[in-house]
């Protein structure tokens, strides 16, 4: 509706005496900016790639945990950084009834943490592994790719801090992106070093920084030079990716124990056959990452290119409360994915019943429901039509076979059965066509 409809329809509204005749158009409520209704097919893209998680992620002994949508801002503020563009600019925060500080999850991380110290689920030596499906809220500029909801698929490990875990993640996201049919993706992956060699990367970064003319880096740089430098790493201003790509590198700067971690975790990936590129600027956008990290990227999907992100976070629990146990995971963001499969021929439903005879519609209505309970899928008509609008809908709908019941079979107990693959067509009796079913 046009502003200035909205406009005339509100200045009527609330202008004009009421009168018995009047009659009130209501204005039309539209959704929020940057959240979407998901329909058909795009909603059965989003079934389908959540099934295949779950399938291939329960082959790994991952078990799904569902967290609220609601959590206290402290949680993300303390667990995310608060020095990232999520905690700074991009959380839905406001104050609940009792006063509280509370915050829509801009990821599930986080929550999953807690849920897992809260629940006192750890015990030594044991791996936890908790895949969470879900919306997630980041009040950032939409554009294709990116919302302000947004649904992530998303697995978190606990409990050791082995390289073979995290090269497990990465296979299973592997594994997964191939069940879902999408092999042409580039993964990259990177390590940032644990607390031991980062204080050292650190200072070589702000040295680098300091030592250039203050023009050069983005005011938001400027400031993370002081705060974490390694956010400048980061930057998708083109004139901080130049500095960017002329800094210190990571790479040269991991201590012997992070390094070995990394080539374990490289080693693996190769003797498994997945395919990856290093790249040393991949510190992610959350603060939590040490060692191990990556990204899963394609370049069919615009400006957005990141489908899938994750890493090691062996700080992560101790710092939100729990005890010393590390942890690695990822998320794949679902709208990402569902776009590169746009083109996926949807589930062909098995029949249309196509009712000809306005007497046969009740008829018609509990054969649909016989074949449903036998497990084929399909519609029936809620009034009767001629055979060959019928038939139109039918080819629309895709379906394999139309069905076709007119006053005639009605009468007899029989149903014309149309193939609409071969355009084949026969009359048989109602109920042996429902024994060929089984
Ligand atoms: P992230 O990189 O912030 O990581 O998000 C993961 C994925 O979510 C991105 O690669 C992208 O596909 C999708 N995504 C992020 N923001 C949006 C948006 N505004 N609209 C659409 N899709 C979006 C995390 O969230 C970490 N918690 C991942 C993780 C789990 N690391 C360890 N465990």
């Amino acid at each position: 509706m046009t502003p200035l409809r909205n406009f005339l329809i509100s200045f009527f509204l609330t202008n004009l005496p009421l009168r018995t005749t009047q009659i009130i158009i209501m204005e039309t409520i539209q959704s929020i900016k940057g959240f979407a209704d998901l329909f058909s097919p795009e909603s059965d893209n989003f079934s389908f790639l959540e099934a295949t998680a779950r399938e291939v992620f329960g082959r790994y002994g991952v078990s799904e945990l569902r967290t609220p949508i609601l959590e206290k801002t402290e949680l993300f503020a303390r667990g995310i950084g608060g020095e990232t563009d999520v905690v700074q600019k991009e959380m839905y925060t406001f104050e609940d009834k009792g006063g509280r500080s509370v915050t829509l999850r801009p990821e599930a991380t986080a929550g999953v943490v807690r849920a897992f110290i809260e629940s006192g689920q750890h015990a030594p030596e044991r791996v936890s592994k908790y895949f969470t499906i879900g919306p997630m809220f980041r009040y950032e500029r939409p554009q294709k790719g990116r919302l302000r909801q947004f649904h992530q698929i998303n697995c978190e490990v606990f409990g050791t801090d082995a390289p073979h875990c995290d090269a497990e993640v990465m296979l299973m996201l592997a594994t997964f992106l191939k069940s879902v049919g999408l092999s042409g993706l580039s993964f990259e992956v990177n390590s940032l070093g644990c607390p031991e060699c980062r204080p050292t990367f650190h200072q070589r970064l702000t040295d680098y920084f300091s030592g250039l003319d203050k023009g050069k880096l983005c005011a938001d740089c400027l400031r993370r030079t002081a705060t974490n430098p390694l956010r400048v790493l980061d930057c998708k201003v083109a004139a901080c990716k130049d500095v960017v790509a002329e800094a210190p590198r990571i790479d040269d700067n991991l201590c012997p124990s992070c390094k070995t971690h990394f080539d374990t975790v490289l080693s693996i990936l190769d003797a498994a056959g997945l395919a990856y590129t290093r790249n040393p600027f991949l510190v992610r956008g959350l603060d939590y990452y040490q060692r191990t990290t990556f990204e899963v990227t394609s370049t069919n999907i615009g400006a957005q290119t990141a489908v899938a992100g994750g890493g090691r976070y062996d700080g992560l629990v101790e710092l939100l409360g729990g005890p010393k146990v590390p942890g690695v995971g990822f998320a794949i963001g679902m709208e990402r994915l569902a776009l590169l499969l746009a083109g996926r021929e949807p589930a062909r439903k098995d029949f249309y019943l196509a009712v000809l005879d306005e007497k046969a519609l009740d008829q018609g209505l509990l054969l649909a429901q016989k074949l449903r309970e036998r497990g084929l899928s399909g519609e029936v008509s809620f009034a009767a039509k001629s055979p060959k609008s019928q038939l139109r809908l039918a080819n629309k709908l895709g379906v394999k076979t139309c069905l076709l019941l007119g006053g005639e079979e009605l009468a007899a107990g029989t149903i014309v059965v149309k193939s609409l693959d071969t355009g084949e067509q026969t009359s048989m009796p109602q109920e042996q066509f429902l024994a060929t079913l089984g």
